[in-house]
């Protein structure tokens, strides 16, 4: 059992007013959990404290070769007042494989589950319950060593912060505007890409760019080798139902495996409906586009949820997702999970965890 001291603020923010709209990722809550490690030492020190800058020496490892890493995931408000988190666990097992990738210490499981638990008590008041709201949970880790030389860290913080958050996108369920990108790549089996670590993030910010000034909310990547395959959008994984089927890119080492993904291909199967994992290309794309057997596309993330996709752009051709109204597949699909998360449709999976 994870022992934590807790230091309450003296000071608490007031709580955002109803009507404010939670845009995504800009207000933080009162309180936050560090947990420190050392080599020889472990994990230690574990403690919720107010919310506050982190001081660290200029020479920190984290600055200058990015050994960093994070995770993303949410707790929801049910309706009998219940406060859910869905699938820690899983945020806890890709954690100790983006720690593998990127040298840093393993966390047990149980401690970082119950680290999300104990943090998000504490905040609960901050949990937001207009519908499609949630609070945004935000784990990471920094390696701390002031040292100049490359060779993995042998100091670490391990934070936690929250954020009460409306929709990832401004155009919330409305169908996103997607840009597959043909010049920058992102990522190559045997890289980062399956990591979920900073360096992913900043060399999708070029091509983001881009693909905002020409209209287009998010840039679907392609593999980084022959730049013909579809990998992921910069922060959720793709989906096409194609012919009755739903695709979706193979986990290949260069795209994060993502757990709202890993669920939509549970629920999917459970219903019947045939899903497929497998290289998916732009060309196989171009030709449901055309030949108007393309009937879905959405996106899937803790972030985005199910964000349905009416757009695709490839060099100069635009690729129509139907009337680019929103499927009826991702809608049931969005329904399902949003409901689950919050209460309101029955966890036969065990996929819900209540926060006590
Ligand atoms: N792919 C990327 C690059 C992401 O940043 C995210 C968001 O976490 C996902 C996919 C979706 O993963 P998950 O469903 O676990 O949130
Ligand atoms: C998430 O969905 O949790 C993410 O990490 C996406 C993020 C880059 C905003």
């Amino acid at each position: 059992m994870l022992s934590i001291r807790v230091e309450k603020t003296t000071t608490p923010k007031p709580l955002p007013a109803e009507d404010n709209p939670l845009k995504f990722g800009t207000i933080f809550t009162d309180h936050m959990f560090i947990m420190n490690y050392e080599t020889g030492k472990g994990w230690h020190d574990a403690r919720i404290v107010p919310y506050q800058p982190v001081v660290l020496d200029p020479a920190a490892m984290v600055f200058h070769y990015g050994q960093e890493m994070f995770e993303g995931l949410k707790a929801y408000r049910a309706a009998d007042g219940r406060v859910l988190l869905f699938r820690p666990d899983m945020n806890a097992k890709r954690t100790n494989n983006t720690n593998k990738r990127l040298c840093i210490p393993q966390i047990p499981e149980e401690d970082f589950v119950e680290a999300v638990k104990a943090v998000v008590k504490v905040d609960e008041a901050w949990i937001p319950t207009k519908p499609d709201t949630s609070l945004y949970i935000r784990p990471f880790i920094i390696a701390t060593d002031p040292f100049l030389g490359v060779r993995p860290s042998d100091t670490y913080q391990f934070m936690i912060i929250l954020s009460p958050v409306g929709p990832y996108y401004p155009e919330g369920l409305d169908p996103v505007k997607i840009w597959i990108e043909d010049d920058y790549v992102r990522a190559i089996r045997g890289g980062i890409g399956e990591a979920k670590t900073g360096g992913n993030y900043v060399a999708s910010m070029a091509a983001q760019l881009k693909a905002h000034k020409e209209g287009y909310s998010q840039v679907l990547w392609l593999d980084g080798v022959e730049k013909k395959y579809i990998e992921e959008v910069g922060a959720m994984n793709i989906f096409f139902k194609i012919s009755g089927t739903v695709v979706t890119p193979i986990l290949n080492g260069s795209i994060l495996p993502g757990i709202t993904r890993d669920s939509v291909i549970a629920l999917c199967k459970e219903w019947n409906v045939p899903v497929e994992e497998r290289r998916v290309s732009v060309d196989e794309l171009y030709e449901a586009a055309k030949n108007g057997t393309m009937e879905e596309v959405f996106g899937t993330g803790t972030a985005a949820v199910i964000s349905p996709v009416s757009h695709l752009r490839f060099q100069d051709h635009v690729l129509m997702v139907k009337d680019g109204s929103i499927g009826e597949l991702s809608q049931k699909l969005y329904d399902t999970v949003s409901g689950l998360q919050r209460g309101q449709v029955q966890d036969t999976k065990g996929w819900i965890v209540e926060v006590k």
